[in-house]
């Protein structure tokens, strides 16, 4: 796909240089086979294409379809380190018992919350699955994501979690929005093992992570390392044999109390600790040493009404390269919006506009252990997106709205409004 978008009121550009972003007005950004070759002041991206096409970039200038993009904006396209896009049933009517006073812990302990989600995704096919998850995928572009993984943990059998990474694989095939498979069988004790837990987590290390591995069904193993779920020592026995099948570590750890889950993502060397609301010194000590990136998830806390918030200042202040994700799943943050999570990360966490922006591309792509996405330079895939907005900080400031003007993938067009 060839494209010109020119005349854009802002072209934001994160930066490899951590938090720094590049903002340019009036520029032009020109895309061949699907890839950028040209980016910047009109100038700059006038000799690049010249340097990249020098036989035939008159006629490229000529004959290529153009997008006047005056007062807009074009970044990236945001990348959402954190979901559980694959549920195949929505729990609105937790969301009225939690309006009602039950808090998610209480509806959870009462056979609810992430168990509800396992009974009716064990009664799905595939194909129901796939079909159910469609739209959704649809709806990330709609809001300007162009990235996304995806985890697996609402089928708690060696069966159920298979046909969950099948089905996003076969997502894959079907959309075009790129999904980054993890495998998340530690999610909660299945029913049937609650009085043998220790059944449950051999079954995880002998049968299912073996099988998830030697299948290639998952990049990364996941935990949700919580009171009255998995426990420090269990969740370090799962993944460190996690660890031994080639698998990259993620965690869900500090969401709901603190019980040391960050000290022990630092001690594995765990690419991302997710959530962190309650993590403590130590545990960004741990984060600091071994180069774990924070994912902080500010749709939960807002969705569970809770007050208490992850230091994102503070992480920051001490070098951590904080990212931000929506944590969409049916339970605990129904939204698919990366625009509003960082709106929340600067009016409820202290972080700046344009850090909440490099947190959901840069940092995010840190956070599933690329450099790209998230960077869009010459060579780049042709990710971007085109904001009904005068300058990047306008993106962050309007909340409960959506500013995606066009959404491209591969330099195709994926979303128009
Ligand atoms: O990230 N913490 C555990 N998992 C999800 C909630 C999943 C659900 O309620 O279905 C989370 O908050
Ligand atoms: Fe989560």
């Amino acid at each position: 796909m060839d494209l010109i978008l020119s005349k854009i009121g802002e072209l934001a550009l994160p930066q490899n240089k951590i938090w720094e972003i590049k903002r340019t007005k009036n520029a032009s950004l020109f895309v061949k086979n699907g890839k950028v070759i040209a980016l910047g002041t009109n100038e700059q991206a006038l000799e690049q294409v010249k340097n990249a096409l020098p036989n035939s970039w008159e006629n490229f200038l000529t004959n290529t379809k153009k997008i006047d993009c005056s007062g807009k904006t074009v970044t990236p396209g945001l990348v959402d380190p954190h979901t559980h896009s694959v549920f195949g049933a929505t729990r609105q009517h937790e969301f009225k018992m939690r309006c009602e006073g039950k808090t998610y812990t209480e509806i959870a302990q009462n056979g609810g919350g992430i168990r509800y989600s396992v009974r009716k995704l064990r009664s799905l096919s595939e194909e129901e699955l796939v079909n159910f998850t469609l739209p959704f995928l649809d709806k990330f572009f709609e809001l300007g994501t162009t990235t996304v993984e995806v985890k697996s943990g609402y089928g708690l059998t060696l069966n159920d979690e298979i046909k969950m990474l099948k089905t996003i694989q076969t997502l894959q095939k079907l959309h075009k929005l790129t999904l980054i498979p993890t495998f998340l069988g530690a999610h909660e004790i299945p029913d049937e093992f609650r009085e043998n837990r220790e059944g449950y987590v051999d079954l995880l290390t002998k049968e299912m992570i073996p099988k998830v591995a030697d299948e290639k069904l998952a990049e990364f193993c996941d935990i949700f390392t919580e009171t009255g779920v998995y426990t420090v020592e269990e969740s370090e026995k799962i993944l460190t044999v996690a660890k031994n099948y080639g698998l990259k570590i993620k965690m869900h750890v500090e969401e709901l109390s603190h019980v040391g889950g960050a000290e022990l993502a630092g001690k594995l060397g765990a690419v991302s600790a997710d959530h962190l609301e309650f993590v403590s010194q130590s545990g960004i000590e741990a984060m600091k040493k071994s180069g774990t990136v924070p994912v902080l998830l500010p749709g939960t806390a807002l969705f569970l009404g809770i007050k208490h918030l992850p230091p994102a200042r503070k992480m920051i202040d001490e070098g951590l390269p904080v990212a931000l994700g929506t944590d969409f799943n049916p339970g605990s943050s129904m939204t698919q919006s990366l625009p509003l999570m960082m709106t929340l990360a600067c009016t409820q966490m202290k972080m700046l506009p344009e850090e909440s922006f490099y947190a959901t591309t840069v940092n995010a792509s840190k956070s599933l252990a690329r450099e790209k996405p998230g960077i869009l330079e010459i060579g780049s895939d042709a990710d971007f997106v085109v904001w009904d907005s005068p300058d990047l900080d306008f993106i962050v400031y309007y909340f409960g709205g959506n500013l995606v003007n066009k959404t491209f993938k591969n330099g195709e067009l994926v979303y128009e409004k």
